[in-house]
């Protein structure tokens, strides 16, 4: 029997303690954030390079014709501040004065800290809190002081959270709205996997929520201010320990790649399509991702070609030395490239079938891809518009000189592109299809059979049954 879950307060406010991840590139916008806080839950506007609108109501395709990558990532921060702030007064209308508007943005994003407060400037009382994850969000305490909302740091253990706390947060704690612990195995997205954890063994949430919640004890933070689990959260029904467990303290959760599926989300039907045919197994936790951190994805052919050009990969050096005394005769021009004899003869294979240019990677290696991938590199490598921090994938770096002073590492692609071309249309497969290790249920659940796509507020009532 399914324990069934009480209203709380946040904000002010009577909530669900049911939270919408917020999701970008505009995979969670106005629309079904909106939806989700008129259904009485915590909604989460994406203010990841959100989509603004022309006065006609149509979306105002994000072009850059700056010269230089500074100039296209101004541009970039202004689009994401105008797009976010379009979102946050759209969802705020919709809400109607119920649940809760959150935002979210990932601290390893371009310019993260002007974008917050060019949105948070422009949206006094329509937001309830930020939510930050990906990164160290030391100063989101300080900046959402400055506005008056709540901070919500999103963590995948207990350590992230008191290193943050003992920095930043412990000179904010009424603003604390919440601490999301996201499982770094099995949440959709981008990933909070440390060194000390490994990919391939995932451990079970529950005594690590319980390690959180036991450090926030420490830190003489009450048992009211929720942990939100998110990740792998699908049936409540299987959430019954966490329910009214004191050794918990108060529990919300939240659901990122279930609300894919209603009506009011804003992605393209033929992304929603692709999630009813997920099986279990299809989402692969990989570290392609130019921000240097795990994400999971659907292994769609997209995802399936990244991890071909990882594979077509041989160690190199520039002079004979070691195991490295043959000289490469595919792929590269030159003589200065010296590689094992197993690997010359991989290299030939590769030639032979189209793979005939081989890349440097910054680890002395190279990969093999054809023609027409090496100028579709090259191209998103020139048009980047410095979307993140740090780019593994083109080297921008956002602030002193402009480069991580390592080379741009073909092994990667441009996610900022990836996710535009998907939320707004492009084939599927070709794309970088986030979702979660859950996602597989959208084939089994009953509550999806003949093709039900539920609204909003149907799937929060069928959630707040247990199913
Ligand atoms: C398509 C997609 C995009 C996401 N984008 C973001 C994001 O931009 N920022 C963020 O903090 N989390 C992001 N997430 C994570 C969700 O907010 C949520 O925490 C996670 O999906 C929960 O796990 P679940 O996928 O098992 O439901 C994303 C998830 C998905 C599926
Ligand atoms: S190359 Fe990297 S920083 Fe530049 S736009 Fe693409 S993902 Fe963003």
């Amino acid at each position: 029997m399914f324990k069934g879950l009480k209203p709380i307060q946040y904000a002010g406010r009577e909530v669900w303690p049911l939270v919408e991840g917020g999701k970008g590139v505009s995979a969670t916008n106005h629309a079904s954030s909106g939806a989700w806080a008129a259904a009485g839950g915590i909604g989460t506007v994406s203010a990841v390079n959100a989509d603004s609108y022309d006065d006609d109501g149509n979306v105002i395709p994000q072009t850059y014709d700056g010269r230089t990558r500074t100039d296209r990532h101004e541009q970039l921060v202004r689009y994401a501040i105008d797009g976010a702030v379009a979102q946050v007064e759209r969802a705020h209308e919709i809400a109607g004065g119920k649940g809760a508007i959150n935002i979210n943005v990932l601290w390893e994003q371009g310019g993260a800290e002007q974008v917050l407060h060019g949105v948070l400037e422009r949206t006094r009382g329509k937001v309830q809190g930020v939510t930050c994850g990906a990164g160290m969000p030391y100063r989101l305490s300080e900046i959402a002081q400055q506005y008056g909302v709540y901070y919500l740091p999103i963590v995948s253990s207990g350590r992230a959270f008191r290193a943050l706390w003992k920095r930043a947060y412990h000179k904010v704690p009424d603003l604390l709205g919440a601490v999301v612990y996201e499982d770094p195995w099995l949440a959709g997205g981008h990933n909070g996997l440390s060194n000390a954890e490994d990919p391939t063994k995932p451990e079970d949430p529950f005594p690590r929520v319980k390690q959180l919640r036991d450090m926030m004890r420490a830190e003489g933070i009450s048992d009211d201010l929720p942990i939100v689990m998110a990740g792998g959260v699908w049936f409540l029904r299987d959430w019954n320990d966490w329910i009214d467990n004191p050794e918990l303290g108060q529990i919300m959760f939240q659901y990122g790649t279930r609300p894919l599926l209603t009506q009011e989300s804003p992605i393209p039907d033929l992304w929603k399509d692709e999630l009813t045919k997920i099986e279990e197994g299809d989402v692969l936790l990989h570290k392609f991702s130019p921000t240097g951190f795990y994400s999971s994805a659907v292994k769609n052919p997209f995802l399936r070609s990244l991890e071909g050009r990882s594979e077509r990969q041989i160690p190199f050096s520039t002079e004979k030395a070691g195991e490295h005394i043959h000289q490469l005769d595919v792929g590269v021009k030159g003589k200065n490239f010296w590689v094992a004899a197993g690997d010359l003869l991989r290299a030939r294979e590769w030639d032979q079938q189209g793979y005939t240019t081989a890349l440097k990677t910054p680890d002395n290696t190279l990969v093999f891809v054809t023609p027409d991938e090496r100028a579709v590199i090259r191209k998103d490598q020139a048009d980047c518009m410095g979307c993140l921090s740090h780019c593994g994938f083109s080297s921008w770096k956002d602030h002193d000189n402009y480069s991580t002073g390592r080379l741009a590492d073909p092994r990667s692609f441009c996610i900022q592109k990836s996710l535009q071309n998907i939320a707004h249309g492009a084939d599927p497969d070709e794309n970088l299809m986030f979702a979660g290790h859950a996602a597989y249920n959208f084939k089994t659940d009953p509550f999806y059979s003949n093709g039900f796509v539920p609204t909003v507020e149907q799937l929060v009532e069928r959630i707040l049954t247990g199913d």
